[in-house]
Formats: C-alpha cells, structure tokens, sequence
C-alpha cells in the first residue's frame, strides 16, 4: 500500500538494461533531469551486441550520472535514494547501473531501490498530465516484449496477455534489416511508411485470445522479399515505402485489435500504450480512432519516455519510496525479473 502521510524524496535513478545509459534525478515525484547516452556502436550488427553494450555503459555511466546532478542543481549529498533497474535486461548491462547505484548508497549510507523495468515502462504515464486513473489498461510495446497489462494500482499490475515470440519492436527490426535499414528500424520504417500504402496483405496472427505472435509476419515478409528480388533485382529499391507500409500496418493492426478485446474483456474505459513502438504515428493514429469508436480514452506518453530513460526508472522508484520498500545493498541484477505483482 501507498502511505500518503509518507514524504516522497530526492532519487537519483539510474537506466543501463539494453543500450542507453541513462539517469534522471526526481523530487516530489518530479522530474529535474533525464540524461540519455546512446549507443551508436551497434547500428552496424542489425543488434545490440552484448559486450559492446556493457563496455559502452562503463565509459557513459560517470559523464551521464555527472550531468544529471549538475542539470538537477543538486549534490549527491542531496539525494535521498538510489534506484537501478534490476531486469530483465542484458546481464552485462545492467551489473554496471546495479553496482554503481549500490556503490552511491553505500558511499552515502541511503537507502536503495531496484526496479522492474517493465513495470517502469507503464509508469511512465505518471511523469507527465494526464494521468491514467486506477484501473487501466496498458498495452506496453517495446524491443524486447509485447504485453497487455492490467493496472490497478502503480505496482499492483497483472499481465494478461503477451507475446509467444517476438517482440512488436523486435518484428520491426527484423523486417527493416531484410530491407537493408539500419538498427533499430522502426524509426525509419515509420518514416517510409509515410510516402508509401500498405498494399501487400501480409497475414495477420493466428493466436487467438490476448496472446501475440509476430514470427509468421517476420518468415511471410522474408519470403515476400526473396520471391520479388527473383522477378525483379530492384525490387526492394522501388518498393520500400510500401513495404514499409505493409508491415507497419500490419503490426498496429494487430496491436490495436488485441488491446481493444482486452479493454472489452476486462471492461476497462482507459488504455495507455508505453515502450518504444508507442512512438509510431500509424500504431498511435489507429488506437486513437479505434479508442474514439468505442468511446474509450487514450494515454500516450511523451516520446523521450517511450524509449528506455531513467525518468520512468525515478517514477516507478518514487512509488516504491513511498511505500518504504527498499532493497538489500547485495540486490542483484536479474536479466529475466517477472513481475513480482503478476497476480492472476
Ligand atoms: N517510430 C517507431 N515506430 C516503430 N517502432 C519504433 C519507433 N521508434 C522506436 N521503435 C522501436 O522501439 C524499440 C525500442 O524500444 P524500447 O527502447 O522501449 O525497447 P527496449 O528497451 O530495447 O526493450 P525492452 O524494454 O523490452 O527491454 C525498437 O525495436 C525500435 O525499432
Ligand atoms: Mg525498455
């Protein structure tokens, strides 16, 4: 439970799961500061390759914590927690923001609060106004997973469907590096998409109930692909935006059908969407209409908060401030957390 007689404080929170580094300082439950590193190193391997990622948090993580104190205007004596996201995320990348959060508490004897970064995703909705009223419904579409979530209070959240195989974000990557588009491609299959139609009918998913799967999509368009280039060498080249379209369209489409069975299923009025493919106009555009059809509301958070920030790792540290749940000084990194409130 929330005491709300309980001071919210000063935190600094630190983000290092994928390939941002990142740390925001929050007070009050407001953000002051949200500093990201990128990694540019991966756009070459169609991935993030684990080793380099690690080693590129090691050489951001003092310039980047450094600068959101300074952004802040605060000392480090001035803060009154530490949060980390402890998982799920790649092990090597999330030891170096789990230990140098353990190693400020442990310099400045406060305390330390890990995080879950999917749940942190969703809490991103709480940064800025509007803000969702208890329950909700959170379709959260990120790199590494696509799942509906059921929020009834910040960390009371109850996972009731996902994806069997890839990720949402992921189908996009892959199906952009069959184009020959840099990593990560949903960006510029987005921007494709915008000079092109979808006049290729990939086939939808077959899973049925709140359950995803965009494997088939990512073999259909692969084949797709291989079949035109034997009819036509520049095929890819004169085609782009409307593939570009084709699979966009069929990603959100699916989304949107999904997430509008779980509102009606659960009877939830309002939904949010989070994590990184909650950018894409056309996912927005048709949640928007589809939400206006059913006379439902719909919560998109602000771009800079979809994609992996520490901002979110500060909001969902805040509630757990509030709450007194602290963690041990030997908490470690879990690259595959669950939940701990996937109550069913
Ligand atoms: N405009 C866009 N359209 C489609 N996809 C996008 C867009 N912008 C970003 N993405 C996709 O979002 C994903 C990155 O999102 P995010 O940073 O939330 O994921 P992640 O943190 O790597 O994964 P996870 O949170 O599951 O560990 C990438 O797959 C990227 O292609
Ligand atoms: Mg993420």
């Amino acid at each position: 439970m929330i005491d709300e007689t309980r001071q919210s404080g000063t935190i600094l929170a630190i983000e290092s799961s994928c390939d941002d580094t990142s740390c925001a300082v929050m007070s009050g439950g407001k953000i002051l500061s949200n500093i990201v590193a990128n990694q540019d190193v991966h756009k070459n391997f169609g991935g993030v390759v684990p080793e380099l990622a690690s080693r590129a948090h090691l050489s951001h993580i003092v310039p980047v914590v450094d600068e959101a104190l300074k952004k802040a205007g605060l000392k480090i004596g001035q803060i009154d927690a530490f949060a980390f996201t402890r998982g799920p995320g790649l092990l090597g990348s999330l030891i170096v923001g789990a230990q140098f959060a353990k190693g400020l508490a442990l310099a400045t004897g406060k305390p330390l609060i890990e995080v879950n970064h999917m749940e942190a995703h969703i809490l991103a909705h709480f940064i800025d106004e509007p803000k969702p009223d208890f329950p909700f419904l959170n379709l959260t579409v990120s790199g590494g997973h696509t799942e509906l979530v059921v929020m009834r209070g910040p960390l009371e959240q109850e996972l009731i469907g996902q994806t069997l195989d890839d990720a949402a974000g992921e189908a996009f990557d892959k199906c952009g590096k069959m184009m020959g588009l840099p990593y990560p491609a949903g960006p510029a299959i987005d921007k494709l998409a915008k000079e092109g139609s979808p006049v290729y009918p990939f086939p939808d998913s077959k899973v049925p109930g709140l359950d995803f799967s965009f494997s088939g999509l990512k073999t259909a368009v692969l084949y797709f692909i291989s079949d035109r280039i034997k009819e036509n060498p520049d095929f890819l080249e004169e085609n782009k935006s409307d593939l570009a379209a084709s699979i966009q369209y069929t990603i959100a489409k699916t989304l949107v059908k999904k997430t509008l069975l779980a509102a009606g299923k659960e009877e939830l009025n309002d939904i949010a969407i989070s994590g990184g493919v909650s950018v894409n106009s056309q996912l927005r555009e048709m949640m928007r209409s589809a939400c206006q059809k059913s006379g439902r509301m719909l919560f998109l958070a602000s771009p800079e908060y979809c994609t992996d920030n520490a901002a979110m790792i500060a909001m969902a540290a805040h509630f757990k401030f509030l709450q007194g749940d602290f963690a041990e000084l030997n908490a470690t990194a879990s690259p595959r957390l669950k939940r701990e409130s996937a109550a069913s």
